[in-house]
């Protein structure tokens, strides 16, 4: 049991000055004076807010990627997140074309389970098309608890599928009440470009940014919009890294599509400059897919678009790798692992551009870090909100705090961090997860396996009340009219 006393409990509506009482993982009450059973363990909010945990739509722990493995683990970069203010991260179950969708569930499974120190839960990519995928993306709706699965059209030969399949993945991810989600990029351009790239002699991380500009992330942004829209199913467009992607998502919604858009620590916090550092390992860093942009304006304005509601949620796309790894791409910038930190850092990097810029209130905070996330996949209200009856998933917040951002001092695994130096206002200074302390003062109390995998349904609400209403225009009805009988041309076939 837990109370958490005098601090301002904020949610995505409103705030208010309260106290939660907590019991065996649950909210039980939220208000003045709260009565409250003898025992009951005291948290000190004085002063500071109190806040549902962040939830991190897009994470790849451990994951096997360009011949080598993500250095943070779902250990590890769990307890980064704790430390971070996430109290659930939303992870890929990613394998190669050919793999049973039904096997890699249950590699990722094995390897999570056991390791989680917060509440998970996964998305499926699909990266290959054929009959048993299709029956396999149903039983993993229905069964298996996840109802949302990403598809690439980028890294050809390797996860990237052509129109044809995205065609069918979309109208089975309807079919079965899921979530699609597009990583956009036009792979067979990206494909040819690296390779004109490598000719010309330009081997650094710069050529990855050259390769792959903006308008290849806002064509195929569009294309998968266009495509799903014809199938009248939901779309979500992960990691939005430029302005002109948004803009296509932006202009997608106004048409009053169903289409949410992802931006990420990485594209709200740092940008693709850096691919110009003369310091390889520091241009290396910060190679990922797609590429930060060198238009230095464009944190700022995806940061307006959250503030102001065209975007919905926030990840991070945490995927790191070492020195020595991405090292593998020191002569070749195609082979660099393409990933990059922010499990840790989202919350401060939102918090310092968005709250302390004056772009968005505390609410809006919470609405993009966290209950937004919890509306898209499906998990509110048990997530996303202080209130009775939800997952006791809370932070504590010091806006006045502010702290340093440096590889030095974070918890994850990798040796760099793209936000080195970035002085933010707002600290986590207590993460509840489960209704448990699990970080408090900077010290965890937490072991491996704290965490569970949370099972989320498909046909989620949010989502499908819309889409399913739809159904009626989906199917066109005919023009009833008597049969053409005049004269019909005959083709010679002799020309
Ligand atoms: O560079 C990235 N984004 N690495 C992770 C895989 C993906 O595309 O999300
Ligand atoms: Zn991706
Ligand atoms: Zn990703």
């Amino acid at each position: 049991r837990l109370l958490i006393k005098g601090g301002r409990v904020v949610n995505a509506d409103c705030s208010v000055d309260a106290d939660v009482f907590v019991e065996n993982g649950i909210v039980l009450k939220v208000g003045k004076n709260l009565e409250v059973p003898g025992g009951t363990r005291v948290v000190d909010a004085v002063g500071k807010l109190v806040m549902p945990g962040g939830i991190d739509t897009h994470t790849h722990m451990q994951l096997p990627f360009m011949g080598t493995f993500a250095v943070d683990d779902f250990y590890i970069g769990t307890k980064a997140a704790i430390a971070g203010g996430t109290t659930m991260i939303l992870d890929f179950v990613l394998d190669q074309k050919g793999v049973s969708l039904l096997e890699a569930y249950d590699k990722w499974r094995g390897w999570a389970d056991a390791k989680v120190c917060c509440d998970y839960s996964l998305h499926m990519a699909v990266t290959w098309w054929s009959p048993q995928v299709k029956l396999e993306m149903a039983e993993i709706a229905k069964n298996r608890g996840i109802n949302s699965f990403k598809m690439f059209m980028a890294y050809k030969d390797v996860f990237m599928l052509d129109d044809t399949d995205l065609y069918e993945v979309y109208k089975n991810c309807r079919e079965i009440g899921a979530l699609a989600m597009m990583h956009a990029e036009n792979g067979h351009v990206i494909d040819n470009e690296q390779k004109r790239m490598l000719e010309l002699g330009i081997t650094g991380p710069e050529g990855h940014a050259m390769c792959r500009p903006e308008e290849v992330e806002a064509e195929a942004t569009g294309r998968a919009i266009m495509i799903a829209n014809q199938l009248n199913c939901p779309m979500y467009i992960v990691h939005v890294m430029s302005k002109s992607s948004a803009n296509v998502i932006v202009e997608a919604r106004k048409r009053g599509n169903v289409v949410f858009g992802e931006p990420i620590a990485a594209s709200l916090g740092t940008d693709g400059t850096n691919y110009w550092h003369k310091c390889w390992r520091h241009a290396a860093a910060h190679v990922m897919g797609p590429p930060l942009r060198p238009d230095i304006t464009t944190p700022a304005y995806l940061m307006d678009l959250l503030a102001n509601g065209d975007m919905e949620c926030t990840g991070t796309d945490n995927c790191t790798f070492n020195a020595s790894q991405k090292a593998l791409g020191k002569d070749n910038f195609a082979k660099i692992p393409n990933g990059v930190n922010g499990v840790e850092d989202r919350m401060s990097v939102i918090w310092e551009k968005g709250v302390a810029s004056g772009k968005m209130d505390e609410n809006r905070f919470v609405a993009v870090t966290s209950t937004n996330a919890a509306k898209v996949f499906n998990l509110y209200p048990r997530k996303g909100v202080i209130a009775p009856g939800s997952d006791a998933d809370i932070i504590i917040w010091d806006a006045e705090a502010t702290r340093t951002i440096s590889a030095k001092t974070h918890h994850q695994a990798v040796d760099f961090n793209i936000f080195e130096g970035m002085v933010c206002h707002g600290v986590n200074v207590c993460t509840i997860s489960r209704g448990k302390v699990v970080y408090e003062d900077g010290k965890f109390t937490v072991s491996a396996g704290d965490g569970k995998f949370i099972p989320r349904s498909p046909f989620c609400k949010y989502v499908y009340n819309r889409i399913n209403k739809r159904m009626e225009d989906y199917n066109p009805s005919k023009v009833e009219r008597e049969p053409y009988d005049g004269p019909v041309y005959q083709i010679n076939k002799n020309g």
